[in-house]
């Protein structure tokens, strides 16, 4: 027998409203101070919907892993996004989702991403070659379009000053997704897509600077046809191009569209923002700034990183681990919503709830973290992750829908920050107000303006 849902502790609610408490402020405070108050289970209404907040490791596990089936992403909130991504692998439910990322895994395969090591190093190198001591760089946009380049070849083999047609504009439609698909989360009725709005002039012209980049790439690849035959570069632009159904039938042409799409903005936002916010760190940290720098001089000795030299630099790891920690790039997993009444943690869950698990509330908790709001790289012995309960940390989330990128993003984080502190010391600028912005992803708002200093 479970336990009724109302008995689940949670904030009062008002009529119609709901937790009124809730609708000031932001949800990176609201949302732990939930937590403080009610434990790591919360119930809560809002604006007609019902709400379940899980930071419970063990009963993440369970909604993530054991009942993934029983917990889809919500049908709303992925319709939003649909109507930028189309059903790529993030938005896509079912069957049609694993068919879909067993087609896609092999190029995330750790044989695979191994090979793109160089790339991702050469790329980080070119990239920053005209960078000068005294300048003042916003590191933000550079990241971000060092990590895009590096998606762009490294799966859809499209290289940089192909790309660099595009760059700017991809910045752009980003920032539109994020900023157009948080609007419509939180709207109480969506207007239909058709109504000449400014929301949705913007939307459209989002959905066709995407559509253009796609169609570059696809076109650049046919062009390399001979015979009438397309190459095989083995990236995962050539899997998705190659495969065939049981029918024998390619995947259809919204589909691939949708896939590349997809991995184009999952894959580079994320890793640009995390890179960034260590960055932000190591500022506000110049002793661990400075034993980092040694750690790389030290093992690299003027040498490229390569993927060896990882295991051998544990401080550019554990530095990266904590960064993620205080700032997930993925501050909130898509909202899950069952469609059957199930249960967690022995209470009953209703069909239709609506349930919350985030990365940057379970990484701010104080019994897995001590001094959670500190920055503590040296906190990642392999005894503390021995100790740290599965889904006590969770920057890519987990079970089936785990990311697809999570090795790929961890080995080019890892060999970017080698390549940019084995060249440079770059000093975040004194006095900049730099917030989380929690959108889809948590950006440092507005930025992060560097001094540069080239290395001796
Ligand atoms: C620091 C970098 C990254 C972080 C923090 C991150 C985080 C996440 C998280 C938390 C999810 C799961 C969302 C959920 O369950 O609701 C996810 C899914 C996904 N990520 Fe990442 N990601 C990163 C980098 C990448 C990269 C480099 C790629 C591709 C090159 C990528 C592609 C994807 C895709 C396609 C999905 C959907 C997977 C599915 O549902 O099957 N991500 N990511």
């Amino acid at each position: 027998m479970s336990l009724p849902f109302e008995s689940i502790p949670g904030p009062p609610s008002l009529p119609w409203i709901g937790a009124h408490t809730l609708l000031s402020g932001t949800p990176l405070d609201n949302l732990p101070a939930l937590v403080d108050r009610y434990g790591e289970l919360v119930r809560f209404q809002l604006w007609g919907s019902r709400f379940l907040l899980v930071a419970s490791p063990s009963q993440i596990h369970e909604i993530l892993v054991e009942k993934a089936a029983e917990f889809p992403k919500a049908h709303q909130e992925t319709a939003i996004l649909e109507r930028f991504l189309g059903r790529g692998l993030l938005t896509n439910e079912g069957a049609s989702h694993r068919r879909q990322r067993k087609l896609a895994q092999p190029a995330f395969h750790a044989r695979r991403i191994q090979g793109y090591a160089e790339t991702m190093v050469s790329y980080a190198q070119n990239t920053s070659e005209c960078w000068r001591t005294g300048e003042v760089r916003n590191l933000a946009e550079d990241l971000r379009q060092i990590t895009l380049y590096i998606v762009a070849k490294t799966l859809f083999n499209a290289d940089r000053e192909m790309m660099a047609e595009f760059v700017d504009e991809i910045g752009g439609a980003m920032l539109a997704v994020q900023e157009i698909s948080d609007i419509d989360f939180g709207a109480w009725l969506s207007w239909p897509a058709w109504l000449p709005t400014q929301h949705n002039r913007r939307r459209r012209q989002t959905v066709k600077t995407l559509d253009a980049t796609i169609e570059r790439v696809l076109a650049e690849r046919q062009s390399q046809a001979v015979n009438g035959v397309l190459p095989d570069f083995g990236d995962l632009l050539s899997m998705l191009l190659h495969a065939r159904d049981e029918e024998g039938e390619p995947m259809d042409k919204q589909q691939l569209r949708d896939e590349l799409v997809t991995i184009f903005l999952a894959g580079h936002e994320t890793t640009a923002h995390a890179l960034t916010w260590t960055f932000y760190l190591l500022g506000q940290h110049p002793k661990i700034a400075a034993e980092l720098h040694d750690e790389v001089d030290t093992v690299l000795q003027g040498r490229s990183p390569t993927l060896d030299d990882l295991p051998r630099l544990p401080s550019l790891a554990s530095v990266i681990k904590e960064a993620l920690r205080l700032h997930p790039p993925a501050w909130m997993l898509s909202t899950r919503e069952p469609p059957l009444a199930t249960t967690v943690g022995g209470y009953t869950v209703p069909a239709q709830t609506k349930v919350l698990i985030s990365p940057w509330v379970q990484h701010h908790l104080e019994p897995y973290f001590p001094h959670p709001k500190r920055f503590l790289p040296a906190r990642w012995t392999p005894d503390f992750e021995e100790r740290l309960p599965r889904y006590a940390y969770l920057p890519f989330g987990g079970g089936p829908r785990i990311c697809i990128g999570n090795s790929f993003a961890m080995m080019e984080m890892q060999l970017l920050l080698a390549t940019l502190l084995q060249r440079f010391v770059l000093t975040p600028l004194p006095d900049q107000a730099i917030t989380p912005r929690p959108l889809i992803t948590l950006s440092p708002h507005p930025g992060l303006q560097v001094h540069v200093q080239i290395r001796a």
